[in-house]
């Protein structure tokens, strides 16, 4: 099988820079990633590869860094058509943004339109991987899942289920959400490189007896994934209350339907009590942190350094469309601010860590996706560390790999991405 040698800087991770500090980090400023058959063989020095590998056909990236390709750890690609929708808070923009446009996906024709658009989306920013809602309508899945599969990638989505607080028309039962997340996993659940995602909502558009089946559900399929948000809003967090006032609080009400646990993904996290957060930990669960959304609909600051301090695996999200950008270098740059205002500075090793391998072992793929090693998938990306102007001449003033990425963290956009690969090939 034919060998190609990737040639230029490469960045990677052997372990978690918020607990191994720097030394996590694998940088070479003249390096070579070996791909054969869709996977990573090697990474090193590229003189070393070079002489080692002398038939390997060559690509040469110049100085531009070698990366694994970015992970989006929530998004909606049903809300596509709708990002930046002014002036709403997150219970009056699903109803007044959100809702209506998720009708639209009982059309298989447009839920096919947008799940293109999304993945050329995507690509061009450098997510080879994303963990999405679909909506309702079991379609919506069948459209994401066949152009992912398509285009060789590793995606991981699943049917919304709500069957309250929700429109006429968006509204499934208990049993149909049961029923058609189940085929759905039966058609889609490791078929090419796909993962079902389990998908309640959240908790106020699902009866508890539709979080028992979503419960249910995730029992018999532990190897799936489970997504849903949790306390987002504080207006959000009242109405759980009221609509479950049995629970302890928020997270109780996921605790008491068998919706945590590994493979557990809760979007958001951002206002949780002492408990919540200790229950989150014992529990196995991830989180999904989704800056660019949290300032858009005016959530809140998500508390990194306490995730981090009590181990929770974390991941980087866009939360396209409640997220207004889908560029996960705005997204890593809205998380350096939102931990700027609780008092941390995270450094850009963390930033690339969390929409890489932190996101990775989130969804539970990290035995596949999330770095540069031997035996990893090659989905890739190469950034130019100049793409523009402002950031080529910051670069001139730029004395090391960090200060150099943190530019284009903070400044670039998809005109960084110089090309993506999925499974070794150009997307
Ligand atoms: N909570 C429930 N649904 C949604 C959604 O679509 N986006 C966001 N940001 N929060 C939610
Ligand atoms: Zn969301």
């Amino acid at each position: 099988m034919q060998q190609t040698l990737h040639l230029g800087q490469t960045l990677s991770f052997d372990g978690n820079p918020f607990h191994d500090g720097f030394a996590a980090a694998r940088h070479e400023a003249d390096g070579a990633v070996l791909v054969e058959d869709g996977r990573i063989q090697a990474v090193g020095p590229a003189a070393a590869l070079k002489a080692a590998h002398p038939e390997a056909a060559r690509i040469d990236h110049g100085d531009h860094l070698i990366l694994p390709g970015f992970i989006d750890a929530h998004a909606h690609y049903s809300q596509t058509a709708i990002i930046a929708s002014w002036g709403k808070r997150l219970i009056d923009w699903l109803n007044t943004y959100t809702f209506p446009e998720e009708m639209r996906f009982a059309d298989p024709a447009y839920a096919t339109a947008v799940a293109e658009t999304y993945l050329d989306l995507n690509l061009s920013n450098g997510i080879t991987t994303a963990a999405c809602y679909c909506t309702i309508h079991p379609e919506s899945v069948d459209a994401l899942m066949s152009a992912a599969e398509r285009r060789g990638m590793a995606m991981v989505a699943g049917k919304v289920m709500m069957d309250r607080n929700a429109p006429e028309g968006l509204r499934d039962t208990a049993q149909s959400a049961y029923d058609d997340s189940k085929a759905l996993i039966e058609r889609w659940h490791g078929k090419g490189r796909l993962t079902y995602a389990i998908t309640p909502r959240f908790a106020p558009t699902s009866t508890p007896s539709q979080l028992a089946a979503a419960g249910a559900l995730f029992a018999e399929h532990p190897d799936c994934a489970m997504q849903t948000h949790l306390s987002e809003q504080h207006e959000e967090i009242a109405w759980v209350q009221e609509l479950y006032p049995e629970s302890r609080d928020y997270l109780d009400v996921y605790e008491s339907h068998g919706l945590t646990g590994p493979g557990a993904v809760m979007g958001h996290t951002i206002h949780l009590s002492d408990r919540e957060w200790d229950a989150l930990k014992d529990s196995g669960s991830g989180i999904a942190h989704c800056p660019t959304s949290n300032t858009f609909i005016g959530s809140g600051l998500f508390d990194m350094k306490r995730a981090q301090s009590l181990g929770i695996s974390t991941g980087l999200a866009t939360d396209v469309g409640g997220g207004s950008s889908f560029s996960m270098l705005r997204t890593m740059a809205t998380a350096y601010e939102v931990s700027q205002l609780r008092g941390t500075a995270l450094h850009p090793a963390e930033l690339v860590w969390l929409a890489t391998a932190g996101s990775a072992e989130v969804l539970r793929l990290e035995h596949d996706i999330g770095r540069l090693a031997p035996g990893q998938m090659a989905d890739m990306i190469t950034l130019d560390l100049a793409s523009t102007p402002v950031i080529a001449q910051r670069m001139g003033r730029a004395s090391d790999i960090w200060e150099a990425l943190f530019a284009t963290i903070m400044l670039g956009d998809d005109r960084a991405i110089a090309k993506t690969y999925i499974a070794g090939a150009p997307a």
